[in-house]
């Protein structure tokens, strides 16, 4: 069965389904990508890519005659051999995961005898693969395979990761569909583990709930540092350098965002809470990270004597450099605080969309830092945009009413910061006297 190509279906045309399907057919498999949004899949049948992501454009293109994009369910499931389930799984009020889209995929799949193995790659709250394991079976498709391939890859870096994974995880409790699976992704650089379905769910919402641990640890440790006169800076690299610790994701800051971290660590508490265990770990994981921005806006507070009637210039949108997702921003908190406390906003951005809805309507966007920070009372840097890094900071501090420069992800040096003129703070490092 080695290096053979195969037909695959794609379900759901979001970050992790057009990632998995341009790599597929990078690969040299054939690859039909459906999604339900017309606009996306007509965009994507005319060589536009709706989403940032770095190669994946590139990609898309180079691969084209393999890549097909669809509306109709049918006509992707018809020639597929192998379904991948890669719709959205968004919280619910009580946590838990919305799998409506799932079921509808699977729905979609009924009587569809010929598949060879339907994955999911998306993430779901451990159990669900038994359960649509059942549902197939009453949807005449007690013979086709079911594994789960969750992803690891990170926005920004998705292309690069799924092509160079730390690890390929499957689940399945079939042989044949384990070897199918591999096959697919010979070519992709990484070790493949086996195991079964529950296994292989659980291991996606480990990772990422020990990942959120180890941030909402450094921005304990970086809240002691503040008190003691440490500086997290040192501390994190020197106990970045054992080797059982690593150095990876202690960047004290305003906390994690985005569409995976904070969903995921709360559908793992809600797992634990519905199993009838409280997960107090990873609740006090997920409090420190709701108190970070709060914080940020309450150091900034006291720095300017009150924030009423004061104008802020909010540094970075997005939840993260590199990308234009705005889900779970941080500076969403920031923005929503600082006017609960009577500031005017002013936001700046290389890549967020126009926003409008909650704090983002009263703020007002500007095109360039300079036009954010004149007149400004104080400035919060909620993302570590390149573009701040390399910004003419002691001109800048000229322009505004009062230089208070609050670096919400230590971007900046601090001495050098001084000498511009700031009144500078930062996350977990000495405040400059
Ligand atoms: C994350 C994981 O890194 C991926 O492995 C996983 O596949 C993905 O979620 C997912 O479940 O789909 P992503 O959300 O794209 O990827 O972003 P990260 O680069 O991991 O950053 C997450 C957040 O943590 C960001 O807001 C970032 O600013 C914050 N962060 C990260 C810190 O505050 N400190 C750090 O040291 C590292």
């Amino acid at each position: 069965m080695h290096n053979s190509n195969h037909n695959v279906a794609v379900f759901g045309a979001g970050y992790i389904g057009l990632v998995a399907g341009a790599c597929f057919a990078e690969l040299g498999h054939r690859v039909t990508i459906r999604d339900i949004q017309p606009a996306r899949i007509q965009a994507l049948q005319s060589g536009a890519v709706p989403i940032y992501e770095p190669g994946l454009g590139e990609m898309l293109t180079r691969n084209s005659k393999r890549l097909r994009f669809t509306l109709d369910a049918d006509e992707a499931v018809r020639d597929a051999e192998i379904v991948y389930v890669c719709v959205d799984t968004p919280p619910t009020a009580s946590g838990d995961a919305d799998l409506s889209r799932i079921w509808a995929v699977i729905n979609a799949l009924k009587g569809a005898s010929h598949l060879a193995v339907v994955t999911v790659k998306s993430t779901v709250p451990v159990g669900t693969g038994a359960r649509i394991r059942a549902a197939m079976d009453t949807a005449g498709l007690e013979h086709v395979p079911y594994a789960s391939n969750p992803e690891f890859t990170a926005e920004g870096r998705a292309v690069e990761d799924f092509m160079h994974p730390d690890r390929i995880v499957i689940g399945t409790e079939d042989d044949t569909a384990a070897e199918l699976l591999a096959d697919l992704h010979d070519g992709v650089k990484g070790p493949t583990l086996l195991m079964d379905v529950a296994s292989a769910e659980m291991v996606k919402l480990t990772a990422n709930a020990l990942l959120a641990t180890k941030i909402s640890f450094t921005n304990e440790i970086a809240t002691l540092c503040e008190a003691t006169g440490a500086d997290i800076a040192h501390v994190t690299k020197a106990t970045g350098m054992d080797h059982r610790l690593g150095p990876h994701f202690m960047n004290a800051g305003l906390g994690y965002g985005g569409s995976c971290f904070p969903k995921d660590s709360r559908a793992l508490r809600a797992l634990a809470s519905n199993s009838g265990y409280a997960f107090q770990l990873l609740t006090a994981v997920i409090e420190v990270n709701d108190l970070q921005p709060r914080r940020a806006v309450q150091r900034l507070k006291n720095e300017l004597n009150g924030l009423k009637g004061r104008t802020i210039a909010l540094l970075g949108m997005t939840f993260k450099p590199g990308t234009d997702d705005m889900r779970e921003a941080p500076s969403t908190v920031i923005a929503s605080r600082l006017q609960a406390e009577g500031a005017h906003v002013r936001c700046w951005d290389p890549m967020a969309p126009a926003c409008n809805d909650g704090p983002w309507a009263s703020a007002h966007r500007c095109a360039t830092l300079p036009q954010t920070m004149t007149a400004a009372d104080g400035a919060i840097i909620a993302t570590e945009w390149p573009q701040l890094r390399q910004a003419n900071w002691s001109r800048l501090a000229t322009m505004m009413n009062t230089p208070v420069l609050f670096d919400g992800r230590n971007l900046l040096t601090p001495h050098v910061m001084k000498q511009h003129g700031y009144i500078y703070l930062s996350v977990g490092r000495p405040t400059t006297p």
